[in-house]
């Protein structure tokens, strides 16, 4: 049977509003809610709310619940973990749930040769962390990072995302030594080429301009790179934009640094984005979907390259003995299949959309990989001016037809369910979205 949303109250209903505002006087104003959805629990992809409110979740709590919100597994593994050890702090001591999920990740990483695997919290700490080993590594000072990257908010990531100003408003100056270069965002190509004629010119001016005018490739640390980038729109570059840049990064001794925190864990159909793309990346970068929903950042080099010494980098929270166990179970379902659904389910969203692109103008591209989907709006097709009120006004309404998205880039919306995700629930969410679609853009 079809399963469907069910709003019953106007939206945010008498208890929602009650906490809002409680929430406007107590929590930092710093968060961007898109709508006032006050959650109280969820299981699966349905989310309820605090007043019986049921909506169909397509965010997967900003692509984190990679099998779905409370899966049974998860939780057992969570609760039985927890009447055992809740901390003791990895940095200062052993624990085996710790070194089994190190283990686990350094097996699954991309590449030959060993691995080793540091642990944070947050997909800010994962990067936070990569920068630093770079640098203790190389002793080199200089990084490369793309425009529309976004690789979090402390103040070392922070420096390497580039995707909207506000992130970085009054927070100058910020690390030195950091150069933003276009990303093969080929719908909007900021070279104005198109793929494939272009020879990928965007990736041979690093080396013919870059490298010969400004920046010496031999005091760069890193490339640091979305597979596939996130919050700047969910782009997908071409299939060989990653292996040649990592061509030249390999030339010049630079480390080839993926930030996997949203397309890693299953998400695109594979463990890891940058798998698609044929290219063993020196230093990886995972949260998120990592332990769905536990916090916890992870860290993956080759083991020559985490050469650092005792003391020179930890995190008292890092690798929490609970998280490592729902990170473990999660990995398990990923690899029982719920990675091979996410590719499957992720085709027929894909194709789903298209057909709607068809009937849609304001769909100017559809694109992604695996659960990793975005529309991007335009108000014309052949001008392609981005559409950012309709974007919102198409999030807000889907909201009120029970159905969650979020946006990203400046004018698209990301579609990025549990990877439990069903046939009927995807479905469900594309019948939403054209309703949706036919009444704000139509
Ligand atoms: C690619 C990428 N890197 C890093 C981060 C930062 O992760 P966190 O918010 O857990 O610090 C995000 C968050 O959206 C992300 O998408």
């Amino acid at each position: 049977m079809k399963k469907w949303p069910l709003i019953h109250t106007p939206l945010p209903g008498p208890k929602a509003r009650k906490l809002i505002h409680q929430d406007r006087t107590y929590v930092s104003p710093s968060y961007t809610r898109y709508y006032p959805l006050v959650v109280e629990k969820a299981k699966g992809l349905w989310v309820h709310d605090v007043d019986g409110n049921i909506f169909l979740d397509f965010t997967a709590g900003i692509a984190v619940c990679a099998t779905g919100h409370c899966h049974p597994r998860v939780i057992k593994a969570i609760k039985k973990q927890a009447d055992l050890l809740l901390h003791m702090s990895g940095t200062d001591f052993y624990y085996k749930p710790q070194i089994v999920l190190a283990k686990k990740i350094a097996r699954m990483a991309p590449g030959k040769g060993s691995k080793k695997v540091y642990f944070g919290n947050s997909g800010a700490e994962a990067v936070e962390a990569a920068f630093k080993l770079a640098r203790w590594h190389t002793k080199r000072e200089l990084n490369l990072a793309f425009y529309g990257a976004f690789h979090g908010r402390t103040m070392g990531a922070l420096s390497l995302t580039a995707s909207k100003t506000i992130q970085k408003k009054h927070y100058n100056p910020l690390v030195p030594g950091i150069t933003h270069i276009p990303y093969a965002y080929c719908y909007r190509c900021p070279y104005n080429l198109s793929y494939p004629e272009c020879e990928l010119g965007c990736v041979q001016w690093v080396e013919d301009t870059l490298f010969r005018t400004t920046i010496p490739p031999e005091e760069v640390a890193t490339i640091f790179v979305e597979p596939i980038q996130g919050e700047g729109g969910y782009i997908v570059p071409p299939p060989e934009f990653h292996r040649e840049m990592n061509k030249i990064a390999k030339k010049y001794g630079i480390l080839y640094v993926a930030d996997e925190v949203q397309s890693g864990m299953g998400r695109t159909g594979k463990m890891f984005a940058m798998e698609h793309f044929g290219v063993d990346p020196d230093i990886i970068a995972l949260a998120k979907g990592i332990a769905s929903g536990m916090p916890l950042g992870a860290l993956a080099a080759r083991a020559e390259i985490m050469d650092w010494e005792a003391g020179s980098h930890a995190s008292t929270f890092g690798g929490n003995p609970v998280s490592c166990m729902a990170a473990l179970a999660t990995i398990e379902l990923l690899e029982e299949g719920l990675m091979g659904n996410a590719e499957v389910q992720g085709n027929r969203l894909m194709d789903g959309l298209v057909k709607l692109q068809q009937s849609h103008e304001c769909m100017g591209d559809v694109r992604g990989k695996g659960l990793m989907v975005a529309v991007e709006f335009v108000k014309d097709r052949s001008t392609k001016e981005p559409a950012r009120t309709w974007r919102n006004d198409i999030i807000k309404h889907a909201f009120r037809k029970g159905l969650l998205l979020l946006g990203c880039g400046e004018n698209s919306i990301r579609f990025c369910p549990p990877l439990t995700v069903n046939t009927a629930e995807i479905d469900t969410c594309l019948s939403i979205y054209d309703d949706v679609v036919r009444k704000i853009a139509g």
